[in-house]
């Protein structure tokens, strides 16, 4: 298995582009099950849970090509074969329960396995499954498996979510798409991932309004048709090299950054001391003089501050002047960096959903490993600004996530490489 080194070293200096959205690519993938005319996705990011989703889709018969360098997606679900999301690729990723909605939409039956319990928490699915009934779907569980039927199609229906989780939102509204009626969705997320792909079904030729606010209304058509869209910048790959600079000072400009993606994130970092500039080409992140202060976060759905920046954000505090207090409300097991952390020195204290930092001087770099993919990025974070070398090992779960690292760092200075396993 490979593994990567890092040398800490000082300030960074330079640019690094931003890539594609990895949560908007996986929810506007699965859209392509919606219609039989082709639906093409540029600013596709290269990482390996988009060729998970490319084998799940190709398992249900659907052509998926990768074009330019994989930056472009163009799909056809013109000819299906399946309807059942196999168990083998679902434990994979999680964000394979993402093809139930619009199966059950366009066929009115899907056999979807449960992800099952993931490194950071349960996630079970019962969200989905409640808002899917809602709009007429019976759905068992059956050796593992969601058994959905829609025999006489669905039908909109006015439904509020218990808690606005992500996933469930995203595959209520691609299958109140193709719903006879009106769907009225409340307590909707607001994520821009969400927004995203309405955009896109938008341009599939679905009716809808409200994304970006707690209410979301679909008016069902009988048929979506073709499109292109082009994906939106990730904005937890663009929080994840805000924090490059403000861990290890200097000043770098993300490519394709808005302010609006990140914004309760860039007030912490404003707040802690670094500077967050938006420039005609995206955004310029500084950290000018001496340390961090240390500040407070608390996880929250969009758009409170990103459960996926929480791991990022405290190699951070690792290093700032004074103690902050970390409180991750979306996951229940999402700390599994902290003790990694305190192997390089920092001093970190977890209650519960509670984790309380006291900044020290400088950490100290040792071998870690990685527990998730965010987990992975914030120890290559803190072996940048830690003293001598880091080895983080357990880098696939980078590799979901994260395009070309050790390319973009290395581009702005750092020291990084990695090193290839037996
Ligand atoms: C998405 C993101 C993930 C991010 C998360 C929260 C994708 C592919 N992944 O995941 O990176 O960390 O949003 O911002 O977009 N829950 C239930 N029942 C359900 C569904 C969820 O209890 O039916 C719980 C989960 O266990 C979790 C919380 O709700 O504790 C948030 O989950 P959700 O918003 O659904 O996240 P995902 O869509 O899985």
């Amino acid at each position: 298995m490979d593994s990567i080194l890092v040398t800490g070293n000082g300030p960074l200096n330079g640019q690094i582009p931003i890539a594609g959205a990895k949560n908007a690519c996986l929810t506007l993938m699965p859209a392509t099950l919606l219609s039989e005319e082709p639906l093409t996705l540029t600013n596709a990011p290269r990482l390996s849970d988009i060729k998970t989703m490319t084998a799940l889709l190709q398992s249900l018969g659907a052509e998926v090509s990768s074009l330019q360098d994989g930056q472009v997606i163009a799909m056809s679900s013109h000819d299906l074969t399946s309807q059942t999301a196999d168990y083998e690729i679902v434990r994979k990723m999680r964000a394979s329960n993402l093809v139930l909605g619009p199966l059950l939409a366009r066929f009115g039956e899907a056999v979807v396995s449960l992800p099952g319990g993931c490194a950071i928490g349960a996630r079970p699915m019962d969200l989905h499954v409640e808002g899917l009934e809602a709009l007429g779907a019976e759905i068992e569980l059956e050796d593992g498996y969601l058994h959905a039927k829609a025999p006489g199609g669905l039908k909109g229906a006015v439904h509020e979510m218990r808690f606005a989780s992500v996933g469930a939102t995203e595959n209520i509204v691609m299958a109140a798409t193709l719903a006879k009626g009106t769907t009225v969705l409340k307590n909707a997320a607001r994520e821009p991932e969400i927004v995203d792909l309405v955009e896109c079904l938008r341009k599939m030729g679905a009716q809808i309004s409200g994304e970006g606010t707690s209410t979301i209304e679909i008016q069902g058509v009988d048929r979506l048709h073709g499109a292109t869209h082009q994906v939106v910048t990730d904005r937890i790959e663009l929080g994840t090299y805000m924090l490059a600079p403000a861990i290890c000072g200097g000043e770098v400009e993300l490519l394709g950054g808005r302010v609006s993606l990140v914004e309760s994130f860039a007030e912490k970092l404003d707040a802690a001391g670094v500077d967050v500039v938006q420039t005609k080409n995206g955004l310029k992140v500084a950290r000018k003089n001496g340390r961090v202060r240390s500040v407070d976060v608390v996880t929250e759905p969009f758009p409170g501050f990103p459960t996926d920046l929480q791991a990022q954000m405290m190699a951070l505090m690792c290093t700032a002047e004074g103690t902050s207090v970390l409180e991750e409300r979306i996951f229940e097991n999402r700390f599994m960096h902290a003790p990694e952390l305190v192997r390089m020195g920092a001093n970190i204290e977890v209650h519960g959903g509670t984790a309380t930092v006291t900044g020290v001087e400088s950490l100290k770099g040792a071998p870690v490993m990685a527990t998730d993919l965010r987990a992975s990025v914030s120890l290559i974070l803190a072996g940048m600004a830690a003293e001598g070398e880091t080895t983080v090992s357990r880098v696939y779960h980078l590799d979901r996530g994260y395009e070309h690292v050790v390319r973009k760092l290395e581009g702005v200075g750092a020291k990084i490489e990695r090193i290839k396993g037996q």
